[in-house]
C-alpha cells in the first residue's frame, strides 16, 4: 500500500517520504501472536494530520518506549472497514466508520490502518469522508474541552481561544448550541469567520486587549504561552481553564484547571456524526489534498484556515 512515513525526528515534515509499504490484516495479525486482538483494519478514504505531530514522542515510539520508526504519522481516520480482527462485535465489514487511531501505532497516511475497534464509530452515508476525517479530532476534542473537562452548562460564558481554527471553530458552535454566551479569540482576519462558527462577541488579539472580556465560567485554551497566561486570570472564582496546548503556567486562583489529550469514544463521536448529519455542525476543512500531493502540501507554507484532510482514495 502506499503511506507516507517518518524516519528522523530532526528532519521534521522535510523529512515525510510517500512510499510503499506492507498493507496491514487484522485477522492474520491475531492469528499469529493476539496482539491485534479487538483490532479492525480499515481502508482509508480520508485522513487528518495535527500540525506538530511530529513532535509528539509517540510518533516515533510504541507503547513499550521501542522505536518504531518507519512510522505513519496521521491519526485522524475516515473509510471502511475491510477485516475483523476477534473482540470487535458491534463492527461489519463494510462499515462505514470514522474516529481517532492510537498514537503509538502507524496512523492514518496509508490507504490502510490498523485501529482498536472501540476507537471508531459509525459514519453516516450522507457525511462525506473528508468531513469525517475533519471532525474527528476536532469535534472530539472541542466535546471534551467544553463538556466533559470544562463542564459547560447552558447559560454560562466561555471564551473559545483559536476560533476560527481547527478546534476552536468546532468548540464555538457546540458551546452556542449548548446555550452558552460564546465568546471567542483570533487574528483580525479570522473576525467573521469566528461569527460563522457561532461566537456572540470576538476578541481580536493582534488589536484588541483581552481583559475586555471580562470574567467567564471556562475558557478553552488552544495557544498556552502567553496568552494562556493571560487568560487564567479572566476565569470567575468556580470556572475552569481547560487546556489543549500543555499544562499552563498560570493558573485561576479559585478556578480548576485542566490540561488533557482527546481520547478517542464512541458514543462522543456519535453525538458529533449526529449534529454533522442534522447540519447542527458544520466541518471547518480548510484544505483538501490528495495523498500524492500530502508530502508537498504539509511542507507548504501557503496560509489556510481550517482542518488540511488528505483524501488518501479518490
Ligand atoms: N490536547 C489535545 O488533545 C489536542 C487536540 C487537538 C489539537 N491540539 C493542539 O491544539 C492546538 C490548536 O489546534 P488546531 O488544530 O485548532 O490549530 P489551528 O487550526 O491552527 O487553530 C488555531 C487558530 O488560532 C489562530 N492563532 C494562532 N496563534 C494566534 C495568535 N497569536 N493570535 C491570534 N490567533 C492565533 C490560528 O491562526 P493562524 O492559522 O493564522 O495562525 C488559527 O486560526 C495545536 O497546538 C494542536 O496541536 C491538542
Amino acid at each position: 500500500m502506499r503511506a507516507i512515513v517518518v524516519t528522523d525526528p530532526a528532519a521534521g515534515r522535510a523529512g515525510m517520504r510517500l512510499v510503499e509499504r506492507p498493507r496491514p490484516d487484522a485477522e492474520r495479525l491475531a492469528s499469529l501472536d493476539g496482539a491485534s486482538y479487538g483490532d479492525v483494519v480499515v481502508e482509508v478514504h480520508a485522513s487528518g494530520f495535527t500540525g506538530n505531530e511530529l513532535e509528539w514522542p509517540s510518533t516515533w515510539v510504541d507503547r513499550l518506549g521501542r522505536d518504531r520508526t518507519p512510522s505513519i504519522p496521521g491519526h485522524e481516520v475516515a473509510g471502511v472497514i475491510t477485516s475483523l480482527g476477534y473482540g470487535t462485535a458491534g463492527l461489519s465489514v463494510g462499515q462505514r466508520v470514522f474516529g481517532l487511531t492510537d498514537w503509538t501505532r502507524d496512523g492514518t497516511l496509508a490507504e490502510y490502518v490498523v485501529v482498536e475497534a472501540r476507537n471508531l464509530a459509525a459514519l453516516p452515508g450522507d457525511v462525506d469522508f473528508v468531513a469525517g476525517a475533519g471532525v474527528a479530532m476536532t469535534g472530539l476534542t472541542a466535546w471534551q474541552g467544553l463538556f466533559e473537562h470544562g463542564r459547560l452548562v447552558t447559560g454560562q460564558s466561555v471564551l473559545v481561544h483559536g476560533a476560527a481554527g481547527a478546534v476552536g471553530s468546532m468548540a464555538a458552535q457546540l458551546a452556542r448550541e449548548r446555550g452558552a454566551h460564546v465568546i471567542g479569540t483570533g487574528r483580525a482576519a479570522h473576525r467573521q469567520a469566528a461569527f460563522d462558527h457561532g461566537v456572540h462577541e470576538f476578541v481580536d488579539l493582534e488589536n484588541e486587549e483581552l481583559t475586555e472580556v471580562g470574567d467567564v465560567d471556562l475558557v478553552l485554551d488552544v495557544f498556552g504561552g502567553e496568552i494562556g497566561n493571560r487568560s487564567a486570570g479572566l476565569v470567575r472564582p468556580g470556572g475552569t481553564l481547560v487546556s489543549i496546548a500543555g499544562s499552563p503556567e498560570v493558573r485561576p486562583v479559585e478556578g480548576r484547571t485542566v490540561d488533557f489529550v482527546v481520547v478517542s469514544e464512541r458514543a462522543q463521536l456519535n453525538e458529533i456524526a449526529r449534529r454533522v448529519h442534522e447540519g447542527r455542525l458544520r466541518p471547518n476543512i480548510g484544505r483538501t489534498v490528495d495523498l500524492e500531493d500530502a508530502v508537498a502540501a504539509f511542507t507548504s507554507t501557503e496560509p489556510f484556515s481550517g482542518k488540511m484532510v488528505v483524501r488518501v482514495r479518490g
